[in-house]
């Protein structure tokens, strides 16, 4: 019988670390405190060193987390801000919620992260911040978008969602630009049960503002200092990211192993192309992702042979109900057009068995040779 082989294993983290888990959040449910309480302030310490940032400041989504830290960096309406045409929809809505305009660019065919030569190009006179994704837990080219940043007088605010852990020339993401927006969908790197978020950044004021913002705007109690909405992160999420944090690094050399496996297994198929990850890059594989022709009926085959695949994305943001005929159309980012159509995500998660690696491997390769 052909082993089944999940996406993703929600319920492996638990098998680990079971007995600790459930401490973590009878801890929190006895405690009688279940927000914006000592566990959240505790995880926003451990997190914030783990990124090498000054401040942390957790929220109730990683969108939360983009559009509280564009808030706190003063963007809002008549602003534009340049983001990824490939990322998920929630980098664009992050900005539209904060009542500026999202500017896509075309992202880099070997990376699939915003190229950087491209962003001049879309830097007008309202442009006020640059966005960029660590896609798949890939760095982008921090060094080339900090340039154009300063050279125009832009915020960078990173979408770190993906990429818990990840190194640019060493330093963690999350604290190369203004501020980073993390998320903990349970998905995630570092993932939660049920949705979480968190702010990192050097900048005093932004943390103040953060923190403000993600809860009503709220300066002392019932006294509003702005509007600001209600994005927390709850103690018994804190308390188990607090229990998961310290096996970060050993679940993302994890990934990497499951990572090297599938390279060297698909290596030398030409018909199965891999993104490239640049020499100053530590990713930490959130996903597994190839691009080939066919992908669906090779995701279909695939799945006949018990391996479930997903497709990040199918439709970009600019192709999306919110934004079609809002300033850009098709064919306006002809490599992020191409990825949709041929990118396929392999199962990805730090327990994945590499020998199983080489099952969906052969199994891709038998499928593109016949
Ligand atoms: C690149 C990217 N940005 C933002 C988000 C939003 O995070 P959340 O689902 O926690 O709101 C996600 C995850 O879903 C993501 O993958």
């Amino acid at each position: 019988m052909t082993t089944q082989i999940p996406f993703v294993d929600l319920l492996a983290d638990r098998a680990e670390l079971g007995p600790e888990l459930e401490s973590a959040m009878a801890r929190v449910a006895d405690s009688g405190w279940y927000l914006l309480g000592p566990e959240l302030e505790r995880f926003e310490q451990e997190f914030a060193d783990y990124c090498g940032t000054r401040y942390c400041i957790g929220v109730g989504t990683g969108l939360s987390a983009i559009e509280l830290a564009l808030r706190a960096a003063g963007i809002g309406p008549g602003d534009e801000v340049i983001v990824p045409a490939y990322t998920w929809i929630a980098t664009w809505l992050a900005v539209t919620r904060t009542g500026a305009r999202p500017v896509g660019v075309d992202v880099e065919a070997e990376t699939y992260n915003i190229d950087p030569g491209l962003i001049a190009a879309a830097i007008g006179e309202r442009t006020a911040a640059i966005v960029p994704v660590h896609l798949r837990g890939e760095p982008a080219d921090m060094d080339a978008i900090g340039a154009i940043a300063r050279a125009h007088g832009l915020a960078v605010i990173e979408d770190a969602a993906q990429a818990h852990g990840a190194r640019h020339r060493g330093r963690r993401v999350g604290g190369l630009g203004a501020a980073g927006a993390f998320s903990f969908y349970p998905s995630k790197n570092l993932g939660t049960y049920g949705d979480g978020g968190a702010v990192t950044t050097d900048d005093e004021a932004i943390a103040d503002q953060v923190r403000l913002l993600r809860n009503y705007g709220m300066k002392n109690r019932y006294e509003i200092e702005a509007a600001g909405v209600n994005s927390r992160l709850a103690e018994i999420q804190a308390a188990v990211l607090r229990t998961k944090l310290p096996h970060l690094d050993d679940w993302n050399a994890a990934r990497a192993t499951v990572a090297e496996r599938y390279r060297q297994a698909l290596r030398e198929n030409d018909a199965v192309a891999l993104p490239r990850s640049p020499a100053w890059a530590d990713p930490v594989w959130h996903l597994f992702v190839v691009n080939l022709a066919e992908r669906d009926s090779c995701a279909t085959a695939l799945a006949e042979h018990g391996v479930q695949t997903l497709v990040h994305y199918p439709l970009l943001p600019h192709l999306s109900p919110p934004y079609l005929g809002s300033g850009s159309a098709p064919g306006d980012f002809p490599v992020a057009e191409r990825l949709a159509d041929s990118t396929l995500s392999l199962p990805m998660y730090p327990q994945l068995d590499p020998d199983l690696c080489d099952q969906v491997a052969g199994a891709l390769v038998a499928l593109k040779s016949s």
